[in-house]
């Protein structure tokens, strides 16, 4: 990308209002601001703004550690307030040298990707700064931040089970979303789905963030032979990790891999245990199927009244599927949202106070 380029680009944005046709797809890789018809991006709900870097500096006072919402492999994520008043996450991307091609690239992916997206269980991309050599990304707020957090104690109090199941259905209905071809016309592979990148707004409702790694299927195929094998340690796919094949049941490895993040209140990778209890999957691979042994591994903090032993059994069936080793084996993404919503309704059924509640901290 050519910085003058982009500059140019971001002024004529500027000055224009878009809501004609959607932009032709032409692959990350392909991305040229200039021969890109800038006058047709989609009409979104927010429409991608471009900021300026003292327009980021502003919202954000500075990058002010006050400010400071989280940290990540490519930056830090900030709370920022924009002139119009809207609150929003702004990641600054950090790109030290040896990472600086990796880095631009997940910015236009991001960028070129979620643009095109509009689902209320993904995170919006409001708008983005490419000023110099600084990069930003501006997102909507998510409130509560990171499903991690949530199951890990690091927040005050762990989130209750029906909660739980609401957060896994809307996060398999923002995959799905991807995984058919409404959004861009082909399946797109997120290829780092993990409980951090669910995020729960004021209401709980998860959403799906960080598209920089994201694939777009070739048309008609269902393989993706990549040269790289990117994505996070615990959620990897061993199909993907040993052949280099990139499918959609890749997303649902790692679907499989949160829902035991759900079940177990643990985290996928933990260093801080002995070396046979890091892995969550190798730890409780075979005993889900185990109703006896189940018990065992559910989150201790939960409330006993909270769940029934039904609906765990069917999520714990579901996640083992999802995590199988052969990826043909797995669930499609429209088979686990539909499992999903039968679970939710039997543990509602369970005497657990009917429908499932908007909020419920325990
Ligand atoms: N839109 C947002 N609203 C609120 N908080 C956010 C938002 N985006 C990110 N965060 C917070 O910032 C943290 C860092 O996010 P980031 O995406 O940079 O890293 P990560 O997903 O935690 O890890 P990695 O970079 O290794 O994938 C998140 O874990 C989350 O708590
Ligand atoms: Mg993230």
């Amino acid at each position: 990308m050519h910085f003058p380029l982009v500059s140019a680009w971001n002024k004529r944005r500027r000055s224009k209002s878009y809501d004609t046709d959607p932009w032709v797809y032409r692959a990350a890789e392909c991305w040229q601001i200039n021969d890109q018809a800038p006058s047709q991006p989609r009409k979104r709900r927010y429409g991608s703004s471009v900021y300026t870097l003292k327009e980021m500096e502003e919202a954000t006072s500075f990058f002010s550690d006050e400010n400071l919402l989280g940290k990540g492999g490519f930056g830090r994520v900030y709370k920022g307030t924009l002139k119009t008043g809207e609150v929003v996450a702004i990641k600054k991307m950090d790109l030290p040298p040896f990472k600086k091609a990796d880095g631009e690239r997940e910015f236009r992916v991001e960028v070129d990707i979620l643009s095109r997206l509009d689902h209320p269980n993904l995170v919006s991309l409001i708008g983005y700064c490419a000023d110099g050599k600084q990069r930003f990304l501006v997102y909507e707020y998510m409130q509560n931040g990171n499903l991690q957090d949530h199951l890990t104690g690091i927040k005050e109090a762990k989130i209750s089970w029906p909660v739980r199941l609401r957060i896994a259905l809307g996060a398999a209905k923002g995959l799905a979303y991807l995984h058919s071809s409404s959004a861009v016309g082909i399946p797109i592979v997120h290829r780092d789905f993990k409980s951090t990148n669910v995020l729960l707004d004021s209401n709980y409702n998860a959403k799906i963030s960080d598209f920089g790694l994201a694939k777009l299927m070739p048309e008609g195929k269902e393989t993706c032979v990549t040269a790289r094998v990117l994505g996070t340690f615990g959620y990897f796919d061993p199909e993907y990790t040993s052949t280099g094949k990139l499918t959609l049941q890749s997303d649902i490895y790692a679907f499989g891999v949160v829902l035991l993040e759900l079940l177990t209140g643990r985290r996928a990778v933990d260093l801080t245990q002995g070396p046979n209890e890091q892995n969550l999957v190798l730890q409780v691979r075979n005993i889900l199927n185990d109703r006896k042994k189940l018990r065992k591994v559910i989150d201790p903090e939960l409330p006993r009244n909270s769940y029934s032993m039904e609906a765990i059994a069917m999520f714990a069936d579901l996640a083992s599927r999802c995590i199988r080793i052969e990826s043909s084996e797995r669930p499609s993404v429209m088979d686990c949202v539909k499992e999903l919503q039968l679970i939710i309704y039997t543990n509602s059924k369970g005497g657990l106070g009917g429908t499932i509640p908007t909020f419920r901290r325990l």
